[in-house]
């Protein structure tokens, strides 16, 4: 078992929410936060939505999924950090956003608090920075991927200053979570996104250039390697604005030609269409 008990959650958008309901699910209380309290409780929302889902399926008993919802606490306090072992940043993937909560946070939690950031792109030395000098030992990158209850693999970051510690600790929660660990170097888009990124624009480069309709590009990737997704589906799942992120941080620190982000994908963004989440993107999406 880890050692840590009480989690915090900064972030209830598409990974916080998953995020706290793997936690609550294995027996942590957790404190659900974002700054505009509706959003938090959306963040609940969803996660009610999942168990209910599973409860319909049979795969969980209604009395788990109520004892799992009864362990989150939405919030609009950040003060409440105050009482966390463990605080798991999952906001816009932004470099002043992050530093910012971080520098907040840091204020308030307590001095053995560990700090974990589900950044996906943006290198942790860059992020500790924001916090004291006395928490960068406590200071590490803990990336998720989406869906987060159903995606069995963590990201382990450490920066230079990460402690063996504070590495045992999180590899400790990843077990408990059943959650495989694979461990990158603190470079930018560590190794999924390094992987991913240049796929995804490549796919968004030759829908560009018209090689191909979005359909057959992705049925290409589905039929022909067995992906779960194509890539513009994936693309539109993960978010146009995460990935356009991702890849601006990738092009500002790595400066490499195929990862620079393709045209239409900041077209989609700036024109709002940002993938499921607003009904479209690459496709149209029935509103939830
Ligand atoms: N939230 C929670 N659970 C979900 C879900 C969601 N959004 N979507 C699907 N699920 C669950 C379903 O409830 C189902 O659970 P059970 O097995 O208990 O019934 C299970 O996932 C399978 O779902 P479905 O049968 O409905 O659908 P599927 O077989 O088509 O699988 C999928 C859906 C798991 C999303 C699959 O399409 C897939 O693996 N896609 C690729 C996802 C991926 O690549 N994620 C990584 C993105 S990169 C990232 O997150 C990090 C980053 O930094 C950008």
């Amino acid at each position: 078992m880890s050692d840590i008990g009480r989690i915090f959650v900064a972030g209830a958008g598409l990974m916080g929410h998953g995020i706290a309901q793997v936690h609550a699910a294995m027996g942590h209380d957790v404190t659900l936060y974002e700054p505009d309290g509706a959003r938090a409780q959306a963040g609940l929302e969803r996660i009610a939505g999942n168990l209910e889902r599973s409860v319909a399926k049979g795969r969980l008993t209604a009395e788990d999924r109520a004892a799992t919802l009864a362990r989150i606490t939405t919030t609009d306090a950040i003060d409440l950090v105050a009482g966390a072992d463990l605080v798991i940043e999952a906001v816009f993937e932004d470099l002043e956003v992050k530093r910012a909560l971080w520098r907040e946070l840091d204020g308030v939690a307590g001095p053995d608090a560990i700090f974990a950031s589900n950044t996906s792109s943006i290198a942790i030395a860059a992020l500790a920075e924001a916090v004291s000098p006395a928490r960068r030992e406590r200071f590490i990158g803990m990336h998720f991927f989406s869906p987060v209850p159903v995606m069995p693999l963590i990201e382990l970051i450490r920066a230079d200053t990460t402690s063996d510690a504070t590495v045992q600790a999180i590899r400790a929660l990843a077990a408990e979570l059943g959650k495989a660990v694979i461990v990158s170097a603190d470079r930018p888009g560590f190794i999924v996104n390094r992987i991913l990124m240049p796929f995804l624009a490549d796919a968004m480069r030759i829908y560009e250039q018209g090689v191909g309709s979005a359909e057959d590009i992705d049925a290409g990737a589905r039929i022909g390697l067995n992906h779960p997704m194509g890539p513009l589906e994936l693309a539109d799942f993960i978010g146009l604005d995460v990935c356009l992120g991702i890849m601006r941080v990738l092009d500002a620190d790595l400066g490499l030609a195929h990862l620079r982000p393709p045209a239409i994908l900041e077209q989609l963004v700036a024109a709002g269409h940002l993938g499921q989440k607003t009904g479209r993107g690459f496709y149209t999406y029935p509103r939830a």
